[in-house]
């Protein structure tokens, strides 16, 4: 029996244990907790830890993982010089997944599938993935790479590194935010990529690599680049409605907004929504945030009965923004916190794999006689 789902809606194609979505009623769990817990009372760390265990640690088990991925925080030898060969107009996405393929050659057992190993190599390329980002944006700027701090953790050791300064405790903690409420998402199109990669037991950095080429996509999570990009264009809160009125008309979309299994606003929005409010009024960013919240008036007005709300991107802009970060390093973010959840995918598939392998409706046409090239 076959069945055909363009986009594979509504298809189940994988058991999961680790995050839970309800796309209906706008609920997110990771291991059964809802994201809006972890936000306000958890660390990115032992979200991860969650996210890779299925289960919250106890104070010595999150004190030994924190301790051992800072341990991990130095690149391997000859990668600084590999992303110092990027050219400086590169994308950052593009260096980022190239990176992530190229620490593959810096693992003596790359190949090595079993559950234990493919944590190990998940835990390597969490630590080392925030010291790509950060040399690539300083070598562009003409900047010296600074190393990782052992003593940060991974949000601060980040924000670190990027600018060469201690970033403030508010800073540290909206940061970390984000890296929580981005590091799972059930299904979705870069987490598939994941798992279809790993299913045929290639390798742990080929699956992230894949992972993070599906991501930089405008439809998934390079929308946040594209949500600045329009709170840019729009001059003043008074001029959101013409704006979003011509978008419509032009029968264009409006990043950050819709989603493929949220029919209601998507929880980590409303997360991100106060997190921005907060972070725009002590960056003097107020603009951003009362245009985005403008927008998201006039979309409740226009296609919320169509169940179009803001999804995750919308509001992470303005707060990526006032973090600090430059706009082609907002899906770079998003990365960096997906490598948890897409690791997780990566090591529940090893646990119990089988080929993904769907079929494909043929339409184009049968016995066709081969015209030697001379005679077409
Ligand atoms: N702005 C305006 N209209 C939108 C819209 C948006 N952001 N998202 C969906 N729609 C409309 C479509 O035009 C379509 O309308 P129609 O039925 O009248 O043609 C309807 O909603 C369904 O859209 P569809 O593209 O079939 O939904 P999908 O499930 O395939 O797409 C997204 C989901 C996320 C790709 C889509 O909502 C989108 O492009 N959003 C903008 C990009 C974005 O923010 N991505 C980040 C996702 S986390």
């Amino acid at each position: 029996m076959t069945t055909f789902s363009k986009g594979l809606e509504g298809i189940v194609a994988a058991e999961t244990a680790i995050s839970y979505i309800d796309g209906t009623n706008g609920i997110l769990e990771y291991v059964g907790i809802p994201i809006g817990e972890l936000a306000s009372k958890s660390t990115f760390e032992e979200t991860v830890f969650l996210l890779w265990n299925q289960r919250l640690p106890t104070k010595g088990e999150l004190a030994a993982f924190t301790t051992d991925l800072r341990a991990r925080y130095e690149l391997p030898e000859g990668m600084l010089e590999r992303i110092a060969a990027a050219p400086t107009d590169a994308e950052p996405m593009h260096v980022l997944r190239t990176m992530v393929s190229a620490l593959s050659m810096f693992d003596p057992n790359p190949n090595e599938n079993t559950v234990e190993a493919a944590r190990d190599k998940a835990l390597n390329i969490l630590a080392w993935t925030p010291s790509i980002v950060a040399a690539f944006d300083r070598n562009r700027r003409g900047l010296a790479p600074v190393a990782p701090d052992t003593s940060l953790g991974f949000s601060a050791n980040f924000l670190y590194m990027l600018n060469d300064t201690k970033p403030t405790d508010a800073m540290i903690r909206a940061f970390d935010i984000c890296m929580i409420t981005h590091a799972d998402h059930g299904l979705n199109n870069s987490t598939f990529t994941a798992r279809v990669i790993i299913s045929t037991l290639s390798d742990m950095y080929s699956a992230i690599t894949g992972a993070i080429g599906s991501l930089r996509g405008p439809l998934h999570g390079g929308a946040n680049e594209g949500v600045m990009k329009m709170l840019n264009e729009i001059d003043s809160v008074a001029d959101a409605e013409a704006y979003v009125m011509g978008k419509f008309e032009r029968k264009e979309r409006i990043m950050g907004f819709g989603h493929r299994v949220y029919k209601a606003k998507d929880p980590r929005a409303t997360e991100l929504m106060s997190l921005a409010k907060q972070l725009a009024d002590d960056t003097g960013n107020s603009d951003l945030y009362e245009k985005s919240h403008a927008i998201e008036q006039i979309m409740d007005r226009e296609v919320a009965a169509k169940g179009i709300y803001p999804n995750v991107d919308f509001y992470s802009a303005t707060t990526y923004h006032c973090i600090g970060l430059k706009l082609d390093l907002f899906t770079p973010m998003f990365a960096l916190s997906r490598i948890a959840g897409w690791a997780g995918h990566v090591i529940e598939q090893l646990g119990d794999n089988r080929l993904f392998r769907p079929t494909v409706n043929y339409v184009g046409p049968h016995n066709v006689p081969y015209v030697p090239i001379d005679e077409r």
